[in-house]
């Protein structure tokens, strides 16, 4: 699908520009592995990937994607809460963390991020990015739920925005739901 059409493939088109072989990256909503496939590649044989999600069935999913590609070596799976990120990360030491908020296609979907913990990991992975790294967040104000979230990730970036990061926003306009977009920002 073509970049202007999905936020999700917009962010794979923006951190990839950014990302550089053996670099140390974190998909903090592992889900069924695309945007962690992405990472792996685009850290190459050298860099590192932690990808995070509280269901087991994402992190299934995600093993069995890496592992039908060949990278699963290049990336540590963590069955756990995105909140803990800088429990694994040191502080400025990471190129880019990605967000898919909303909930695991094709299984749960009572089990959707949360707009407390989700700002919790974006204080986390605001921790853990070295200066000019990249957060991208998608979310989905339309899901259920996802309104409130959006709105809370919206507040933080304006905080980050008037601390000197560099912070843009994608989505479509003139639809008749809320549509998904992309917020995303360049540490200061
Ligand atoms: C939209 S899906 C992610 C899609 C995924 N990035 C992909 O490429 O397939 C959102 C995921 O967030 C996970 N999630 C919900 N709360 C979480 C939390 N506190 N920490 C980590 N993952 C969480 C859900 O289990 C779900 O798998």
């Amino acid at each position: 699908m073509e970049a202007h059409k999905r936020p999700t493939a917009l962010a794979h088109l923006l951190l990839g520009q950014v990302i550089r072989p053996g670099d140390l990256v974190i998909d903090a909503t592992a889900g069924n592995g695309h945007d962690t496939l992405f990472l792996a590649t685009a850290v190459g044989e050298g860099g590192r990937v932690l990808a995070f999600d509280v269901q087991a069935a994402a992190i299934d999913a995600t093993r069995g994607r890496l592992e039908a590609a060949g990278l699963a070596g290049r990336v540590t799976l963590i069955e756990g809460s995105h909140a803990g990120i800088a429990d694994h990360a040191a502080a400025g030491t990471v190129a880019a963390v990605m967000f898919n908020l909303g909930y695991l296609p094709g299984h749960d979907h009572g089990r959707i991020t949360e707009a407390g913990e989700t700002i919790a990991a974006l204080d986390a992975s605001a921790r853990v990015l070295r200066r000019g790294g990249l957060l991208s967040v998608v979310c989905y104000p339309g899901h259920l739920g996802g309104g409130h979230e959006a709105e809370s990730v919206g507040e933080w970036f304006f905080k980050r925005a008037a601390e000197g990061w560099t912070v843009t926003r994608h989505g479509a306009i003139g639809c008749r739901r809320p549509p998904p977009f992309l917020l995303l920002g360049a540490a200061a």
